[in-house]
């Protein structure tokens, strides 16, 4: 039974309720919504409204209820109720009669939605914080697996500088680092509770707020009632915590497709992550890369979605708003998804050490060394970047490698290049020369690695 029918005649149509209903989708929150009501109902006890029997009885049906909820033993899809504010009170109306009609007192649907999807991010966001530490995890681990290969590092997708492997997962590090940071920061904003803002204007009964907001974990009550019920910033930042995070995913997905194709071939995918053509016998697809890449589209639409919806709504609360939802959920989910599967990617991964060496080798991504080395020869580094240039056309011309070309090939280059340049263009030197700080030298890169291991022990 709708939650409002005394002013109405005749009853929705069916396509009004199509629209208007979201029990469909906001059952997801009826653990939140029970929690919600416990601490209400004790709220209006400490007020005076609801006798402490009265109170105990809401508690227990609410405390069985949640239980249900929790152990998805709730039939949801056969209710005729419209959101899962109505469910939960048509329940409690069912086992209590005029005890279950009392909850509502005080409260709106419209502070009760803002609390219940605080808590629902708040709690899901503590879980995907955690697989984004799997997935770090699972970088460290590879990294360490694959202790001391080399790959080609690219600009432009072109052979740049080689890089350590554990030097690329330690740059994802870094990323995944950060999207836990910007969760905790939303967590901080998020912690504030609404309830006893009451519909827009806050509420005639002497509910203590603070107690409210301390009893469902929040660090402190919302401050203006209007803002209360009106605010979806929280899901805004969520959107686009989801969305930073899985475009920092796809461009692992991105790499990985990359090393895996035939051309590079630089490392293998498990049976388990990948699939095969239906015609193609000798297939073996990078799919669940692609699809870590190719969700991005909806997470990013889910973000721009609802920064529409929200433009220009006026306050306080309208229907509009309950359309954070869906996107919001369904963000969550991918993301969470495509966290779990970029663990089992990274564990399932086997780097070709040697082919991958030999692509880092290949491509002149020594010709930097050979413009540095003139440049400790006292030449300015402009003039020295030309004559390293002349040296690589020379090299391919002769399609040889830069440190394969004889003596007198390169003095024919320039006069300074002497014998001492072959151990300068050598891989390993290379590498080992970027000595500074967040640069390729293996000590370096090695110490990064097992200060985030040591740093993840600690947090996880
Ligand atoms: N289902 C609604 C939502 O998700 C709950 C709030 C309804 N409030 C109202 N005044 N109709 O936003």
């Amino acid at each position: 039974m709708a939650l409002w029918g005394g002013r109405f005649q005749a009853g929705s149509s069916d396509m009004f309720k199509q629209v208007n209903d979201s029990l469909p989708f906001d059952y997801v929150m009826a653990a939140e919504d029970m929690w919600g009501s416990i601490v209400w109902s004790r709220a209006l006890c400490k007020a005076g409204v609801l006798s402490n029997d009265e109170q105990q009885q809401l508690e227990s049906c609410l405390t069985k209820l949640k239980s249900q909820a929790e152990n998805g033993e709730l039939d949801f899809s056969a209710s005729p109720e419209e959101d899962i504010h109505s469910f939960v009170e048509a329940a409690l109306t069912q086992e209590l009669g005029d005890i279950g009609r009392k909850l509502h007192t005080g409260r709106s649907r419209n502070d009760q939605v803002a609390t219940d999807f605080r808590l629902w991010c708040r709690s899901h966001l503590d879980s995907i914080r955690s697989d984004c530490s799997s997935v770090i995890k699972a970088l460290l681990k590879v990294a360490a697996r694959h202790d001391g290969a080399i790959i080609p590092g690219y600009t432009h997708l072109q052979r740049a500088q080689p890089v350590y492997f554990a030097h690329w997962c330690l740059a994802y590090v870094e990323m995944f680092k950060r999207d836990i940071s910007r969760i905790d920061d939303l967590q901080k904003r998020l912690n504030q509770c609404p309830l006893g803002s009451g519909a827009l204007a806050g509420t005639t009964f002497p509910v203590d707020r603070y107690e409210i907001a301390s009893e469902l974990g929040f660090d402190s009550p919302c401050l203006n009632s209007l803002d209360a019920v009106s605010d979806r910033d929280f899901v805004l930042e969520l959107l686009f915590n989801a969305s930073t995070s899985m475009m920092h995913l796809s461009r692992m997905a991105e790499d990985l497709i990359f090393y895996n194709s035939g051309e590079a071939g630089f490392l293998q995918l498990g049976d388990s992550v990948t699939s095969g053509s239906s015609l193609m016998p000798q297939k073996k697809n990078p799919d669940a890369l692609e699809l870590m890449r190719g969700k991005c589209g909806r997470v990013f639409g889910n973000l721009q979605a609802l920064l529409v919806t929200m433009k220009g709504l006026p306050l306080a609360y309208n229907k509009d708003m309950q359309e954070d939802k869906e996107g919001a959920i369904d963000s969550v989910n991918q993301w969470h998804i495509c966290l779990c599967i970029a663990v089992e990617v990274l564990d399932s991964l086997s780097l070709n050490e040697e082919r991958c060496r030999l692509a880092a080798q290949q491509g002149y991504a020594n010709a930097t060394e050979l413009a540095d080395y003139l440049v400790e020869k006292g030449i300015p580094f402009r003039t020295a970047h030309d004559i390293a240039g002349q040296a690589v056309v020379k090299a391919i011309s002769m399609n040889k490698a830069l440190e394969d070309l004889s003596i007198s090939d390169l003095k024919a280059v320039h006069a300074e290049i002497d014998d001492d340049v072959y151990p300068v263009l050598e891989l390993e030197a290379v590498l080992n020369k970027r000595n500074i700080l967040g640069g390729t030298n293996k000590e370096l890169v090695t110490r990064a690695l097992y200060v985030e291991l040591e740093r993840l022990d600690k947090v996880i």
